[in-house]
């Protein structure tokens, strides 16, 4: 069960149904009427019952509703921007029950938001990938976790008007549950700015406009944009989910999610879903240069082109790989329109037939080959008429896809470096193959939520690889890996094992000569804080790594107790020449690296020991110092995986971090994390767990 489907919104599905019957009438009207005058479409059919019983009485008029806006706003040239502060200010002046949400960690973004004042809210609680772009599932997750009566998703660039206000006010009287859509208009001229206070237009001699005449001026040159990403979406906050499909981690502003998304809602059939491009002014300035700009920036360096080809093919892959099937898809022209005829809402079908009207017009009044009776029915079908002509071209949701070219990440480890490593030179260093990607995608984001950003993955496998990019983990693939790793067999003792951990230290040799200190950490190590400005005080010519010692009491550097599964290695020339030794040896040996890490460094039988908690390697001059068990303990210690409590165990002694090592099988490894509740990602919406999330389960394939 994934944590957006709450069982009571299935009930709410089946409600829905009942009343679907209970209006039968209404029902074989509209089939008898769409079956004369339309191509059958059975989704329309279906919807309609539950779109007239929302009858409005003046008896249960709502209050006026609260709007929240989510928008994720862009840097651009280094600073937010003009035309998003207008649109900010723009929705602002709409009305005192609007207030905003603006995803984005760019630090420079608090000071933008804040600069409108309490009204507008940063959310950094979302996903982003490590290029920063944020994750359309989790930007729609959040906005759905919203306590308004209506969220909606904007584009930060688009400017809005009264007349969206008064639409969803409109809409939000209709006693259901909805879902519309709005299409942008551009123009490039836009001789107008807000006063002081945000309410009012002015032109630019300084006297304000009333709406209806900026229209008019505006309505000259603007047209519309068939950009789906310009798009705006809005939907009422009650018991329904929007959809019950999974979204794909889509990158946002990257394509195709808009489409996708309203595809799912539309097919889910959950909402009411209607067309409000003609009820919702919604413009966006559009800069001739704009285009320039991306044309260059695609002719810049290749690193900028690849990066954008990177975000562009991610998508479009994504799309593939979670089927979009044409057969599937929707033209807009299918959707109910919502117009304004004399001063009242009207929804109308594709032939501008009123299908309903929350006002006095029965529903059928007014269809095709009726004798038309008073003058205000003339006006009224003069009006629908001016609609007709009014659609929007290229309504398509068809998209062309050229998915065939794998997915690929315009980086190797060494241009990933020099981006991720922090002002030590320091990168943590994660090694996991597919069988362990629910576990690395735990362990990304706590370190997320840690701000730790400096931890670059190695994939040991191509589906591992292409998981990590879908999911914006910045990855390389060792081309040295085995081919093989076993799904469910790969874990201590085993053959598997072996190779795999041979890999991670031949990785850790390699980044330390390419001049970069590495912090190597397994998956299965939960970080309850940041280690590293602790492990930095070691000083160079130190290896400090965890110790696998088990007793409360004693000397933790005893043979073989050295886990080389969470260990800091320093890019000096101790280090190297030492690691050199291990990879050497573990090529030779039998066993997995471990013993070799230990053999190596603190010598057969612990020779090399210095105190209780050291080994000096004579040759190269390497200390291998192990850590405190208390703070970094290993998964026998004090059975702190057995504490019914692991958390509050944990931080009782301090931990920085617990590994989830002495089990066997990947299975219970994954069950004891998940039921400690040491765990951080959502596996079936595919997104890190964050405060808002009002629920939470798990679930395992
Ligand atoms: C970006 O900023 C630089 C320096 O401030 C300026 O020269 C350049 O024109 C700007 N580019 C855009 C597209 O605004
Ligand atoms: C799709 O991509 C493949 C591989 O790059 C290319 O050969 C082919 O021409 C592309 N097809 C279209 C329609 O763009
Ligand atoms: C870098 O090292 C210095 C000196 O050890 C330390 O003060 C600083 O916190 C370190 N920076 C990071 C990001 O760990
Ligand atoms: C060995 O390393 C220590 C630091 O751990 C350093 O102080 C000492 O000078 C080194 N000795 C040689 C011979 O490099």
């Amino acid at each position: 069960m994934s944590i957006f489907f709450p069982h009571s919104s299935f009930n709410k599905v089946s409600k829905l149904g009942l009343w679907s019957i209970w209006l039968s009438g209404f029902l074989l009207i509209c089939l008898s009427f769409y079956a004369s005058e339309f191509m059958p479409n059975v989704k329309v059919e279906i919807r309609k019952p539950n779109f007239l019983n929302s009858r409005i009485s003046s008896a249960d008029y709502k209050s006026i509703p609260k709007i929240s806006l989510f928008s994720a706003p862009s840097l651009v040239n280094g600073s937010f921007g003009k035309r998003q502060a207008l649109a900010v200010r723009s929705w602002l002046g709409l009305s005192p029950n609007i207030d905003v949400v603006l995803f984005g960690n760019h630090p420079s973004l608090h000071s933008f938001a804040s600069s409108f004042g309490s009204r507008v809210q940063v959310e950094s609680n979302i996903d982003f990938s490590f290029l920063n772009v944020p994750f359309f599932h989790s930007m729609i997750a959040r906005a759905e976790a919203s306590l308004s009566e209506i969220s909606v998703l904007v584009h930060p660039e688009t400017i809005l008007f009264p007349d969206f206000v008064s639409t969803l006010n409109h809409a939000y009287q209709l006693d259901l549950d909805w879902f519309l859509v709005a299409f942008s208009k551009r123009g490039s001229f836009f001789p107008f700015f807000l006063d002081e206070a945000g309410r009012l237009w002015l032109r630019e001699d300084g006297k304000p406009i009333p709406f209806h005449k900026l229209q008019e001026v505006l309505a000259q040159t603007w047209q519309w944009d068939h950009c789906k990403e310009r798009m705006l979406m809005a939907w009422n906050n009650k018991d329904l989910p929007l959809h019950m499909g999974v979204l794909p981690p889509f990158l946002y502003g990257k394509g195709l999610h808009n489409h996708w998304f309203i595809n799912e809602v539309y097919h889910t059939n959950y909402r009411f879903v209607f067309d409000a491009s003609w009820t919702i002014s919604n413009h966006h300035v559009h800069d001739p240069d704009d285009h320039k700009l991306v044309q260059s920036a695609e002719d810049s360096t290749s690193r900028e082109h690849a990066k954008m080809n990177w975000e562009y093919n991610g998508n479009l892959q994504l799309a593939e790989l979670y089927g979009l099937l044409s057969s599937h898809e929707v033209g807009f022209s299918d959707f109910v329109k919502l117009i304004k005829c004399g001063g009242e809402y009207m929804y109308t079908n594709k032939d501008q037939n009123i299908v309903y009207s929350p006002g006095k017009h029965s529903s059928n009044s007014l269809w095709k080959g009726q004798t038309i009776q008073s003058r205000r029915q003339k006006k009224l079908i003069s009006c629908l008429a001016g609609y007709s002509t009014a659609s929007i071209m290229n309504p398509s949701l068809k998209i062309k896809m050229n998915a065939s070219v794998p997915l690929h990440l315009p980086y190797g480890l060494e241009t990933l470096l020099p981006v991720l490593a922090d002002e030590n030179k320091t990168i943590v260093l994660a090694v996991a193959g597919y069988n362990y990607k629910d576990m690395l995608m735990s362990w990304v984001c706590r370190l997320r939520h840690l701000m730790v950003k400096n931890f670059l993955v190695c994939a040991l496998d191509y589906e591992t690889y292409e998981f990590a990019i879908l999911q914006g983990i910045p990855v390389f693939r060792d081309s040295l890996a085995p081919r093989k790793i076993s799904y469910n067999d790969c874990h201590f003792g085993t053959k598997c094992f072996q190779t795999v951990t041979k890999t991670k230290s031949r990785l850790v040799l390699q980044i330390l000569k390419l001049g970069y200190n590495v912090l190597l950490s397994d998956v299965d190590v939960y970080w309850f804080k940041n280690p590293i400005p602790l492990l930095q005080t070691f000083g160079p010519a130190v290896l400090a790594a965890q110790s696998d010692e088990y007793n409360l009491i004693g000397p933790i550097n005893l043979p073989r107790r050295l886990n080389s599964g969470f260990y800091f290695a320093r890019s000096d020339d101790s280090t190297v020449s030492a690691l050199e030794k291990v990879v050497m040896h573990a090529m030779t040996s039998d066993l997995s690296e471990q013993p070799s890490f230990y053999d190596t460094l603190c010598g057969i039988d612990g020779s090399n020991r210095v105190g209780d908690d050291r080994c000096w390697e004579p040759k190269t001059n390497l200390t291998v110092q192990f850590l405190d068990r208390n703070l970094f303990p290993n998964g026998a210690f004090q059975s702190l995986w057995e504490k019914t409590n692991v958390q509050a165990a944990c931080s009782k002694s301090g931990c920085y971090v617990l590994h989830n090592n002495w089990i066997n099988g990947r299975l219970k490894k994954l069950k004891r994390q998940v039921h400690s509740g040491l765990w951080d990602y959502d596996i079936s919406s595919r997104m890190c767990l964050q405060s808002w999330h009002r629920m939470k389960a798990v679930t395992f394939t």
